[in-house]
């Protein structure tokens, strides 16, 4: 079967088939028009990828940094098994993993819940680890009719658009990241965060700090962008706060503005799988009244 009809690979994958000729299965990959992201269809995730389609489908994923899969009837299992292939398991700290599984996280709402939105603010995924997560796949299964929307940063483009002034601000700092103002006792979502149906655990250890550096060569694409954000990021080594701080906010504004967005509207048995060292992400709200829950895991990044 191998070289008919087959397209170049970061654009097909042998599927396990059955509804087209040969067994085979087109994969196809298309770009938002957006700043990144690229809907995937022909492909089932629901089953065993074998090595091509695992190849083809991180291949697109380094190029389009989201990749969108629509109509993926996926159990815990199915997000499971994709997540292996894509890379193994992360570490999520700081939020308890779903009953009868380890690496699965709801972000979830209820309809009534009058918490602040989770995760509301430009962030890349438990940057404040030693080694931060190559990636995070997001499952919708409630998803409300309007609102909701997940919105993404490629900061490739936040870094090749910046002014040479700005950049020569940034050039060469070590940022100082860590979970703090988030998961520590009194951080936004410690003790005083209450009337949130997820299940959230705060704790000490997230005062823990780690240095990465601000302009970061992918590790995979070797492409440079800016890694992470206010938020997660502190300071920067050397610098006093009152230095760090203000620059932390102008770049934040930099980093997000529409021109390097793409905004992800859910639909029910959606998944998509973000690239959190070319992406910063964030939620928006817009759905009162209505519940939203999506399953999570984290793709462990090995270099
Ligand atoms: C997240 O940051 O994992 C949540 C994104 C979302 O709820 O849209």
């Amino acid at each position: 079967k191998a070289g008919i009809d087959r397209p170049p690979l970061a654009l097909s994958a042998l599927g396990k088939g059955g509804g087209t000729p040969w067994g085979m299965m087109k994969m196809d990959v298309q770009p938002t028009g957006q700043a990144c992201g690229a809907v995937v269809t022909g492909t089932d995730l629901a089953g065993t990828l074998d090595p091509e389609q695992v190849a083809a489908i991180r291949a697109a994923w380094l190029a389009h940094h989201v990749l969108v899969f629509p109509d993926q009837r996926l159990s815990d299992d199915d997000l499971e098994r994709f997540t292996l292939a894509m890379g193994g398991f992360g570490e999520d700290p700081f939020i308890a993993p779903i009953p009868g599984r380890q690496h699965i996280i709801a972000v979830a709402r209820q309809a009534d819940e009058t918490a602040p939105i989770f995760a509301e603010t430009w962030h890349t995924d438990w940057s404040f680890q030693a080694r931060p997560p190559a990636g995070t796949c997001l499952y919708g299964i409630t998803i409300p009719s309007s609102g909701g929307d997940t919105l993404f940063a490629n900061q490739h483009l936040a870094l090749d658009a910046m002014p040479a002034a700005l950049r020569a601000r940034i050039e060469g700092l070590q940022a100082i990241h860590s979970a703090q103002k988030a998961y520590a006792p009194e951080g936004f979502y410690g003790a005083a965060d209450t009337g949130r149906s997820m299940d959230i655990r705060p704790s000490e250890t997230a005062r823990a700090t780690q240095l990465h550096p601000f302009i970061r060569r992918h590790p995979e694409t070797g492409r440079e962008g800016l890694f992470g954000c206010l938020g997660y990021i502190i300071g920067f080594d050397g610098m006093t706060d009152e230095e760090a701080l203000p620059l932390l906010v102008e770049l934040y504004h930099w980093q997000g503005q529409e021109r390097f967005q793409y905004r992800h509207r859910w639909q029910k048995e959606m998944l998509v799988m973000w690239d959190n060292r070319s992406v910063l992400h964030a939620a928006t709200g817009g759905y009162a009244g209505h519940a939203r829950c999506l399953h999570r895991t984290t793709i462990a990044a090995h270099q």
